[in-house]
């Protein structure tokens, strides 16, 4: 299931929040279109986000080529702002949308306009391309036997644009023989997994059992969890992930039940301007997700809320860092810095 459909003048995205009761599309036409889908999560997770935002981009300079108004660039340049800064704590969208506006040289409208479509398709296919990678370097970590792995969160195509991060391992591994069963976490607020990755999983036919967020200790105090794989929306170069709220829980949990704790993300999920995890925004989202579920109130009107939608896991809970340009094994910080060099000039 792709979570984007693009066409020559405008781009369908799959409403995730609608999952898996419907399976609906809806037209984006200009970047003010992307950035409210992105906000209200009918298209999330970081990778798709980053493509998302880029295709946003594309979106504005068409309409504002087309229109023919003065001051294209400049109007080009508040879009990009705006999707940019629509969700603070994955970096891929910043991201994707500061390496394209590096990359554009000015010309004519209708070049920029090009351009900016050829990037994103390019974007598109490169992260496809890693998703792959990590799948096949992942699943080698999991030993040759039947393994029961736990994910976290929605880390798979609809969260990407390929067959994902986290439950790309696990798709990968399955097909290997090596993966037995998924231990899905719900993921509350807003179930992510209960939604979205049981769904997927159920697709592919991969044995998979939803739990709720809080029976996962039980589960490893009774040695029915071999490994954890999660996602990351933002890695440090010190290897601190900040992923969906709930990770770190884990990852604690993993350390002392002496369980391996991966996370699985691509080179372009990790900030280079960032040394540790205290430096990365987390976004802090409505009360309401708390308070409700898909609208019918379960808490008392007026409830005071807390609502972070991500946490941080420090390094040293993390075995090692999946990426689609290898395997790292703490301590991170070189070892990361390599691959964005590596990257860079690939
Ligand atoms: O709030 P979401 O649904 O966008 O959060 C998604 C996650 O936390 C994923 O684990 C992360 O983006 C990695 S996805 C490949």
């Amino acid at each position: 299931m792709e979570p984007l459909r693009v066409f020559s003048d405008h781009v369908e995205i799959l409403d995730q929040r609608q999952l898996p009761q419907a399976v609906r599309y809806f037209n984006a036409h200009r970047a003010s279109d992307v950035v409210e889908a992105i906000r209200t999560l009918a298209v999330r997770g970081a990778p798709a986000i980053g493509i998302a935002g880029l295709y946003g981009l594309w979106l504005e300079a068409r309409y504002l080529a087309e229109a023919g108004e003065s001051g294209f660039m400049d109007k080009l340049l508040v879009a990009a702002q705006q999707l940019r800064h629509v969700r603070p704590t994955a970096v891929n969208l910043s991201w994707a949308i500061d390496r394209a506006l590096g990359r554009l040289t000015p010309g004519p409208a209708d070049e920029v306009v090009t351009r900016l479509r050829d990037m994103a398709d390019t974007l598109r296919q490169e992260e496809e391309e890693r998703n792959a990678r990590m799948a096949q370097l992942g699943a080698q970590l999991l030993p040759n036997r039947d393994s029961r792995v736990l994910t976290h969160c929605n880390t798979g195509s609809l969260a990407t644009v390929g067959v994902g991060t986290a439950l790309g391992v696990i798709r990968e591994g399955y097909r290997q023989g090596r993966v037995a069963m998924v231990w899905v976490d719900e993921t509350r607020p807003l179930l992510q997994g209960s939604r979205l990755t049981a769904w997927e999983l159920l697709q592919d036919q991969i044995p998979a059992t939803l739990i709720t967020d809080s029976m996962a200790a039980g589960l490893m105090q009774q040695g029915q969890v071999d490994a954890v794989f999660v996602g990351a929306d933002r890695i440090a170069l010190n290897g601190d992930t900040a992923n969906k709220v709930g990770t770190y829980g884990l990852a604690v949990l993993a350390q002392y039940h002496r369980i391996p704790f991966y996370v699985v993300a691509p080179v372009s999920t990790i900030d280079e301007h960032i040394a540790s995890g205290q430096d990365i925004p987390i976004e802090e989202r409505q009360a309401d997700e708390v308070r409700l579920i898909r609208g019918v109130p379960i808490a008392p009107e007026g409830m005071a809320v807390k609502n972070p939608a991500f946490d941080v896991t420090p390094y040293a809970l993390i075995s090692a860092i999946i990426t689609d340009r290898g395997v790292v094994y703490p301590p991170f910080d070189q070892k990361l810095r390599q691959l964005l060099e590596e990257d860079r000039h690939a």
